[in-house]
């Protein structure tokens, strides 16, 4: 019979990956509590209309990557492809609209039908926020200040960098729509089939196209920034002043316009040069409609999501748990002590692994393997005086000790 293999895009995170995985989440939830967000759950499915109302028609995860199916009762449900449309969603049906501004985390596994390659997934994991309420560029400014402490404190290999971007708001955006258009019609033999799609309905997504013929007709498009009306530019600047302030290295990447329909004024990536293709690690913005596009009343909105898998994989050194203690009972009544011994140490919260069988050096081995940080050794001759031998993997040296000092001793 053919074995069965995961299916394509997800993977099992075996122990050593999980904990990377948990570790980067902990961060992320210890930084957020840090800036006074609290940790939301919402569903990992939701109604199709959560993400088609949002995230727009035309953007890449609804045209091509959603995981839409009927459920028995023949509802239309979508496996969440990412996380900001439920939380809005959730922020209108559980009536949260008076508790303004409120700040939300959130992590757990996305869904998206993409090529799978080197930290692209179609199981993947995210970590992220929203501020709810606030339509000022501070705002903005505290999230980019978290996203940066959050990588900051990781420790991982390679460079980041913070690209920024404002697409300013609707007038300013239909203003530069007409402009490019007008002027990508004239290269319109220049440009990728997915480009021409994207001319009539949602041209700016062509800005970030990845073809090289589209990048050369890019190259000499109008630019966003002279469509600004004077509210959008004076909330960019706004931004960049409080990140200056900040001290917050950042680069203005006019084509920066990422992919999804819910933004407005800014948005923000955070990349790097230690994954290949696959370099966004975190990305945000605003998003002061989107809450009154799911049928709510109308709130400011900015946040960020980053990809977990991305991030353990940039991880220099791989987190490690506590170090537990090795209990190695030599012979039958030792054997039955031990059990005894390991209950007693574990009820007083030290954690012990135990080898379950084989002689004095197969165990010895497993102590080592695993970690541990001493091997509590109990034979025959321990048993008669009520001692144990305690030998400390990390210098080799032993030590007898007292039954009843050991919790002591090994608390400390
Ligand atoms: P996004 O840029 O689509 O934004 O995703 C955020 C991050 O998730 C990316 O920077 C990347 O690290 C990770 N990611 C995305 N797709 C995959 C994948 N297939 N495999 C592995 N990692 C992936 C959002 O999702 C928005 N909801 C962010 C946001 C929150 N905007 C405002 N609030």
């Amino acid at each position: 019979m053919a074995q069965i293999q995961p299916l394509r895009g997800t993977r099992d995170l075996l122990p050593e990956e999980c904990r990377k995985i948990r570790h980067v989440e902990a961060r992320a939830l210890a930084i957020a509590k840090l800036y006074g967000f609290e940790e939301i759950e919402t569903p990992m499915m939701e109604p199709v209309a959560v993400f088609k109302r949002s995230l727009g028609d035309t953007s890449d995860i609804v045209s091509k990557q959603m995981y839409l199916f009927k459920d028995l009762g023949g509802d239309e449900i979508v496996l969440r492809p990412e996380g900001t449309a439920g939380v809005a969603r959730a922020f209108i049906s559980e009536g949260l609209t008076q508790n303004l501004p409120l700040k939300l985390f959130y992590r757990g596994p996305m869904f998206r039908y993409e090529r799978p390659q080197k930290g692209r997934y179609r199981q993947f994991y995210q970590v992220g926020v929203e501020l709810l309420g606030v339509d000022k560029p501070q705002a903005d400014v505290e999230l980019i200040a978290m996203a940066q402490q959050f990588l900051g404190e990781l420790k991982l290999q390679g460079d980041i960098r913070l690209h920024l971007n404002t697409i300013g708001d609707a007038e300013s955006r239909a203003t530069y729509r007409d402009r490019l258009r007008h002027y990508l019609e004239t290269r319109k033999s220049e440009l990728s089939q997915d480009s021409l799609t994207r001319l009539e309905r949602n041209p700016l997504r062509i800005l970030d196209s990845k073809d090289e013929g589209d990048k050369r007709v890019v190259a000499d498009a109008p630019s966003l920034a002279e469509s600004l009306n004077d509210l959008s530019r004076a909330f960019f600047d706004g931004v960049q002043e409080g990140l200056s302030t900040l001290g917050i290295p950042y680069f203005v990447d006019p084509l920066l316009v990422r992919g999804l329909d819910y933004y407005c004024h800014t948005v923000f990536e955070f990349t790097t040069n230690a994954l290949g293709s696959q370099n966004a690690v975190l990305g945000g913005g605003r998003y002061d409609n989107l809450i009154s596009d799911l049928g709510g009343p109308k709130t400011p909105g900015v946040g960020w999501a980053s990809g977990v898998d991305r991030l353990s994989l940039m991880l220099q050194e791989t987190p490690k748990d506590v170090a537990p203690v090795a209990v190695v009972p030599l012979g039958d009544e030792a054997e039955k002590e031990a059990v005894k011994l390991t209950h007693e140490l574990r009820a007083a919260g030290i954690a012990v692994d135990v080898g379950y069988s084989g002689n004095m050096g197969k165990r010895m081995k497993r102590a080592d393997k695993i970690g541990a940080r001493c091997a509590v050794i109990l034979g025959s001759e321990e048993l008669a005086k009520g001692i144990v031998q305690v030998k400390w993997l990390g210098t080799g040296t032993q030590e007898q000790i007292n039954r009843s000092e050991l919790i002591g001793k090994l608390r400390t």
